[in-house]
């Protein structure tokens, strides 16, 4: 059976939106609009997987949903022709989570090298939803039965998981598919991840072999969506680099994380390939190559901080986008959710 081309996927509310979740996923969800329907959430729920230092509390989480919605709007996404909604507003999120949990294995979740970085040595002390977290995000995606997931190569492993629980879900009730009427024997399609740019993987700016995040201790190391014009300019220009000029081609990258970083971000900011950009700049020195990326980070950038900033003025306007997205959310998720638990057997009102 051919599903319905839909799109989702989330960012999460934990501060900091910076470079890499620009280039590396809303970007994309941007683009997307133009040929999908599109489902664009902040998982508020997946946030609550770290621990409360790490989010920042109830007064955080909530500023910071705001903030990420903002970011949504003034990067381009339309709230009223696709959806924008926060997680916890829609209860077949952990619904369907929960019949996940019983389709994944415990060795799948044990191979997750996301857990082992984000629960580092005290892996006794992580919280079970930082174990969980890859299932939810499964239920996520087959909530809506989306078929596209744009992301950062950082998710790839996640989106594998993801489709193994499809699988294994259209597998174990096969038969009970197919009784209900979906004769293909698929409910839950495969979702393909759209890993796609010059700039999946975002560097940190202060050490290239290094993934820009929202949680490293240096504010340097990334640039935030927020940040102003001086900042981005301080940031860039304060950038590691090597020695050398740039290379001509993009082979003379392989060697060179901090270089290969910076023209990647160019490229992306730019719309074209690093090769294009090192055919302008290829053979000269790193000051002069700087100096453009900051005026096109500026120009690229600074329209969205200054519209997310008059977003997050007007909180109620912002709530009501959420509140409106997740009715609309709700509608779709309501029909998969019953149809789902017809699948397993669970006995309800008709
Ligand atoms: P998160 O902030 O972890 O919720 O990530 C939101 C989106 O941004 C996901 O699609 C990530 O894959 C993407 N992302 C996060 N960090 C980076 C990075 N350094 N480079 C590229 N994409 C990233
Ligand atoms: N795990 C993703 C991240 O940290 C966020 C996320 C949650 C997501 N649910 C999703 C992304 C579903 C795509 C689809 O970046």
């Amino acid at each position: 059976m051919a599903f319905v081309e839909r799109v989702f996927s989330g960012v999460q509310p934990t501060g900091n939106l910076h470079l890499g979740n620009y280039l590396g996923a809303i970007v994309n969800f941007v683009k997307l609009q133009q040929t999908h329907n599109c489902l664009y959430c902040v998982v508020d729920m997946h946030a609550l997987t770290q621990p409360v230092s790490v989010w920042g509390g109830p007064l955080e989480l909530a500023r910071n949903t705001r903030e990420v919605t903002a970011a949504f709007i003034a990067s381009g996404i339309d709230p009223k022709k696709h959806i924008v909604f926060n997680q916890s507003q829609v209860s077949g999120h952990a619904e369907l989570a929960w019949i996940f949990n019983c389709v994944a294995r415990v060795g799948w979740l044990n191979r997750m090298t996301q857990f082992k970085e984000k629960a580092g040595k005290d892996r006794e002390n992580a919280s079970v939803g930082l174990y969980d977290y890859p299932v939810l995000m499964a239920a996520d995606i087959l909530l809506y039965r989306a078929t596209h997931v744009p992301v950062g190569e950082d998710q790839k492993q996640h989106l594998e998981l993801s489709r193994d629980i499809a699988q294994k879900f259209n597998n174990d009730f096969g038969d009970s598919i197919r009784s209900h009427g979906f004769n293909s024997g698929l409910f839950f399609p495969q979702p393909e991840p759209l890993i796609t740019g010059p700039a999946t993987r975002v560097m940190s700016l202060r050490d290239g072999t290094k993934k820009m995040s929202k949680s490293d201790s240096s504010d340097n190391s990334r640039i935030n969506l927020t940040d102003d014009a001086d900042t981005i300019a301080q940031k860039i220009r304060k950038a590691k680099t090597d020695p050398e000029p740039l290379p001509s081609e993009e082979k003379g990258l392989e060697t060179r994380p901090e270089a290969d970083n910076l023209v990647g971000i160019f490229a992306a900011l730019s719309g074209r390939t690093k090769s294009e950009v090192l055919g302008e700049f290829g053979g000269g020195q790193f000051s002069n190559f700087k100096n453009s990326l900051v005026e096109l980070c500026v120009a690229k950038l600074s329209p969205i901080a200054s519209e997310m900033k008059r977003l997050v003025a007007d909180p109620r306007h912002v709530d009501s986008i959420l509140v409106d997205g997740a009715d609309r959310a709700r509608e779709i998720a309501a029909d998969t959710m019953k149809a789902t638990q017809d699948i397993v057997g669970f006995v309800r009102k008709h």
